[in-house]
């Protein structure tokens, strides 16, 4: 049995750092182990304009804690109203490094995402000719579909039939849950990321014990058997899957609500939590490229220069993060065991 692992240090290809107090505190825990990471433009307002990132990017710079060296990578909320000639500005930029497509109510924040895909191709087609990549919460989700069956309908739907009939375009497919988006980026030129919780949690865990709005997500966690496509894909020594916790923290009180919100915190442990998911998959051989090479191939980022080790000791997830006297987080794993720690 394995009980250190030393691997270059790893970046996060899917975060959600939110803005101000919060971000001040979460970025700290995403800094000590990442070297860099892809952030979400979800704000409130979103980030929508070349003006938004670099004022955005400014403020994650001003918050970084002493001693880290930490590189936000920045990214721009697709809308309807952006017009090919915002991507040529986003492109010659240097600072956009992908743009983020929401499906129009799809999730937390979304509700300037895209309702008429038709209407984005000729975006789309200048994003494939300056290679930004698009980056997609993939869930289709008119009423008529399952909750369940949302990511599946997207693939079949928008991905397939849209989005892949762009030459060129660079596309990474977000937070994959199903094991028809596996085989479907196995079989088709586009990479995708995956979430510890994706990987170490089934769709029970939303009701263990009653329900258990902490464990609540979109995409949501899906049944068993999509859960171990996932270990199956991490397994997979082809460098299309890479690392994207979409750590999404949310207020406490918006979580434990009558219509509480989706996302789950993971940042304080990500590393150690994809650890335990490698294990169980027999994938450690390949835990290095997932979460340090993989991504930043796909992104042309040079590999990190520093490491960072694991140590097999077990350790109990704190119960809360407070960030200051009214708002605090509530964690994934909250107040149970994690097996690996930071060295
Ligand atoms: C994210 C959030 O809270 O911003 N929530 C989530 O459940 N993952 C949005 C997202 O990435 O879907
Ligand atoms: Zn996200």
């Amino acid at each position: 049995m394995q009980n250190e692992i030393t691997i270059t240090r790893p970046d996060d290809f899917h975060l959600h750092l939110r803005d101000g107090e919060i971000m001040k505190f979460i970025l700290a825990h995403t800094a000590k182990v990442f070297a860099r990471a892809i952030v979400m433009p979800n704000l409130k307002p979103p980030v929508v304009s070349l003006k938004n990132v670099l004022e955005y990017k400014e403020r994650i710079i001003k918050n970084i804690p002493p001693n880290c060296d930490f590189e936000p990578l920045m990214t721009i909320y697709l809308t309807e109203n952006h017009t090919p000639d915002d991507i040529e500005e986003f492109a010659k930029s240097g600072i956009v490094k992908a743009l983020k497509l929401y499906p129009n109510s799809a999730t937390t924040n979304s509700q300037h995402g895209i309702s008429d895909f038709d209407k984005i191709i000729p975006v789309l087609e200048t994003m494939a000719k300056f290679k930004i990549p698009l980056l997609i919460h993939g869930e289709s989700v008119e009423s008529n579909i399952d909750v369940f069956d949302r990511e599946k309908r997207f693939i079949d739907n928008i991905l397939n039939k849209k989005l892949m009939k762009i030459d060129n375009l660079k596309i990474v497919l977000e937070h994959i849950t199903t094991k028809e988006a596996v085989n479907f980026v196995l079989e088709n030129d586009i990479a995708a990321t995956i979430t510890p919780q994706h990987l170490l949690m089934n769709r029970n865990a939303i009701f263990d014990g009653g329900i258990n709005p902490h464990n609540y997500c979109l995409p949501v966690l899906k049944r068993e058997i999509h859960r171990k496509a996932l270990l199956e894909a991490i397994k997979n020594p082809c460098k299309k899957f890479f690392l994207g916790t979409d750590s999404a923290p949310h207020p406490k009180n918006a979580k434990e609500s009558s219509c509480g919100c989706a996302g789950i915190y993971s940042a304080f442990a990500a590393l150690q939590l994809y650890a335990e998911a490698f294990e169980e998959a027999g994938a450690l051989d390949n835990f290095e490229n997932f979460c340090s090479k993989n991504g930043a191939d796909y992104y042309g980022l040079p590999h990190n220069k520093k490491t960072v080790t694991l140590i097999r000791e077990n350790w109990t997830a704190p119960s809360e993060f407070k960030v200051n006297s009214d708002v605090s987080i509530i964690p994934i794993r909250a107040q149970k065991e994690i097996k690996w720690r930071i060295k």
